[in-house]
């Protein structure tokens, strides 16, 4: 990439072109269970670079206020949360979940300074387990995309977020590199073809270097990986990337969960990982809830408290208690410990002017493209892809296709569309 595209695409901060940009889409924030109650603790959430204070009114509402108040700067974090509003503990002011200064209680009240303060509040709407913030103009503010895991019940989605000492781009890229999966999580996949002695895992195991198909959407891309296995079929695997950070992944085999996860810059160093697993048509089991057995490929394990993962960089990527082993990759046993450590071992936000970028990685490159070319028409006034709500009802798949297939995606656009009557189990 030129120089300066990659300083768009690496800068999140506001007034950064880039920045503006994420700004126009709802952004996951925080999860509902870190505020598990009206009048509860206040918690510190950085979104984008910037210093917010979360809390959840008493009515249950949840108010997204930056930090720092609007008086003298005192960290919100200190203030107290009670009947109605966020109260500053230095000299008083309170604010409710929108910003308003509703007491100014070291002032006198013929003043009415109070009416003059506006604080900054971010909207904020919650849907199945996660607080989504708005952190754009609040005349451009779309509606909530309709993916999948935000608009089945609650029942049915299991969230988790952790954190990760990298860029988001860099995060999100090994979601949208199918073929890492041959090598990086090769053992992983060689493993579940003799343990599970699902075919599909022979498949996979059999040939670590797919053919690759990519297709965009007026919303962001299908992308898929097809697999010949016989002469009639190919087994395919079909994911997505949406603007600006949401990405889904097939579910295993049979009638489980699905994946997707959300890529949220924390700052131009650090993401959030928010990862959702859902199912279409029914509520998930409690050993799904519990996010161990085949989930537990797909949610890091953190530290107890913390949104630090349990494999990092302080232990190599094997977690606290991997035993001794011959060389360092040989201890990184967990798929999401093995993209962490290749993400994050690259530095926290790599040059990309030193890359060496081949034909496996076009859909890494071309995703920077679409980010980088959307984000200068914003600024220079074009509206935003994907504000269309519908643009993401669609839903990943594992599934066979006749090898003669005309087109791939006519093919799925049934079965990826978000209905419940078109879910298949994955092959
Ligand atoms: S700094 Fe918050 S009320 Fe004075
Ligand atoms: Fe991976």
């Amino acid at each position: 990439m030129i120089d300066d595209d990659n300083k768009l695409l690496s800068q999140t901060g506001p007034g950064t072109p880039m920045g503006e940009f994420l700004r126009r889409y709802w952004t996951a924030a925080l999860l509902s269970s870190e505020l598990p109650e009206p009048d509860g603790a206040p918690v510190r959430v950085r979104l984008l670079g910037e210093d917010l204070i979360a809390f959840r009114d008493s009515d249950g509402r949840v108010g997204l206020l930056e930090e720092h108040c609007s008086h003298r700067g005192a960290s919100l974090y200190f203030g107290k949360n009670a009947e109605g509003g966020l109260r500053c503990w230095y000299h008083g002011w309170k604010y409710d979940v929108a910003g308003n200064c509703v007491d100014m209680p070291n002032e006198p009240p013929q003043t009415r300074f109070c009416d003059k303060v506006k604080h900054v509040a971010y909207p904020c709407i919650e849907r199945n387990g996660v607080v989504w913030a708005y952190m754009g103009p609040r005349d451009r503010m779309p509606a909530l995309p309709e993916l999948e895991w935000l608009t089945v019940p609650s029942s049915h989605v299991y969230v988790t977020k952790c954190i990760r000492e990298c860029h988001w781009t860099q995060g999100m890229e090994g979601d949208l590199d199918s073929i890492h999966v041959g090598f990086l999580h090769q053992d992983i996949f060689k493993n579940r073809a003799t343990a599970l002695n699902h075919e599909s895992a022979k498949w996979l195991a059999a040939n670590l270097t797919p053919e690759e198909e990519i297709a965009e959407t007026p919303a962001g891309c299908v992308h898929a990986t097809r697999r010949d296995i016989d002469p009639q079929n190919s087994y395919w695997k079909i994911s997505h990337w949406f603007f600006p950070g949401l990405t889904t992944i097939p579910g295993f085999v049979g009638d489980g969960p699905l994946g997707g996860h959300a890529w949220v810059p924390v700052d131009d160093n650090h993401c959030w990982v928010f990862a959702f697993s859902w199912h279409p048509t029914r509520p998930l089991t409690a050993a799904e809830l519990s996010g161990k057995g085949a989930l537990a490929a797909f949610h890091a394990e953190t530290m107890p408290g913390s949104p630090v993962t349990a494999c990092n960089r302080s232990n190599d990527y094997a977690g606290p208690n991997a035993p001794a082993a011959a060389q360092p990759w040989m201890r990184i046993t967990n798929v999401q410990a093995q993209d962490i450590a290749m993400t994050e071992s690259m530095g926290t936000l790599y040059d990309r002017s030193k890359e060496r970028l081949g034909h496996s990685d076009r859909l890494v490159a071309r995703t920077r493209r679409r980010l980088v070319a959307a984000a200068k028409a914003v600024r220079d006034g074009a509206e935003p892809p994907g504000m269309n709500p519908k643009d993401y009802r669609q839903r990943p798949i594992s599934m066979l296709l006749p090898r003669n297939v005309e087109s791939w995606t006519d093919a799925i656009a049934e079965v990826t569309d978000t209905r419940p009557e078109t879910f298949r189990a994955s092959v």
